[in-house]
């Protein structure tokens, strides 16, 4: 059960994190794996350490919010596999140079990265790989999103909630169009995740920890091992859903 082989998937930004153990995990289940980030040598790493574990993967550094360069570099990375995608996890979403302030605080320029990149990142992805999906008859969708889609939260992030409430909107009409080719479309809402050990200071991360009912942060080989099942083959009848992975918060 649950088994990628002789599958083609996508996973952008895949380079560290939540990405990372998405393409790990899909790679372990059989699929061969295109490696996407921004970053060349964060593409180069993850790829180098799916090939270590005798997995098939390919690194290919564009920017998603560039529709060309997605579309060039999808096409360039199929040839070289020998096939179309057939799964695609569209991961990248937290956007660089990205201001996160009170929105009274940001100006107009600084509403963009956020939204271009979960928005139209997201529907770039889609669009390079939706017909080779459709007309084969069978394709997976899963869109990374956050509970700060659905939740009003107080913590300078209205303008990424923005871009995850807008896709989230959108991969559900996705799933009603599509579902009649058997490609499906879901959304995983993730909670707090273990990179924010990096990010926040110790007592912050405690405090974050506390309102976890399972007593810690994400797992990203866990999402990843969630996004196996939504991308295989049992999971055909599993479409147009939000599904909060998230440990059990209620704040989302
Ligand atoms: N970390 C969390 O606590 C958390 C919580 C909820 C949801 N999420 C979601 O999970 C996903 C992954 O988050 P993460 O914390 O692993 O992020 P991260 O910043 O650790 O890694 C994301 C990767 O995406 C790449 N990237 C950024 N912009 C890109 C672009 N335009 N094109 C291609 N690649 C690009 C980055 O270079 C980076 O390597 C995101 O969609 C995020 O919104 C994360």
């Amino acid at each position: 059960m649950f088994e990628l082989n002789g599958r083609i998937a996508l996973v952008s930004g895949a380079g560290q994190s939540v990405g990372e153990g998405i393409a790990k995990v899909l790679a372990r289940q059989g699929a061969s794996v295109i490696v996407n980030d921004l970053f060349a040598d964060r593409a180069d790493k993850v790829t180098a350490a799916i090939v270590e574990e005798g997995n098939r993967a390919v690194a290919r550094a564009f920017d998603v919010t560039d529709l060309d360069a997605t579309v060039e570099s999808i096409r360039s990375a199929e040839a070289e596999l020998g096939g179309h995608v057939d799964i695609l996890v569209n991961n990248a979403g937290v956007a660089e140079g990205r201001v996160t302030k009170p929105f009274r605080e940001l100006t107009p320029d600084q509403w963009a990265p956020s939204i271009d990149l979960n928005i139209y990142g997201a529907m770039n992805c889609i669009k390079a790989v939706i017909d080779g999906m459709c007309d084969s008859g069978w394709g997976r969708i899963v869109q990374i999103s956050s509970g700060s889609a659905r939740t009003g939260q107080n913590i300078n992030v209205s303008m990424y909630a923005t871009g995850k409430s807008g896709i989230e909107g959108f991969i559900r009409h996705l799933a009603a169009e599509t579902g009649q080719y058997g490609v499906t479309a879901n959304i995983v809402a993730l909670g707090l995740q273990a990179n924010l050990v990096d990010k926040m200071p110790p007592e912050v991360i405690e405090k974050l920890i506390a309102s976890i009912p399972i007593g810690r942060l994400g797992d990203p080989i866990e999402i990843g091992a969630f996004c196996a099942y939504l991308a295989s083959n049992e999971a055909a009848g599993m479409t147009g859903q939000t599904l909060d992975f998230n440990g059990g918060s209620q704040t989302r």
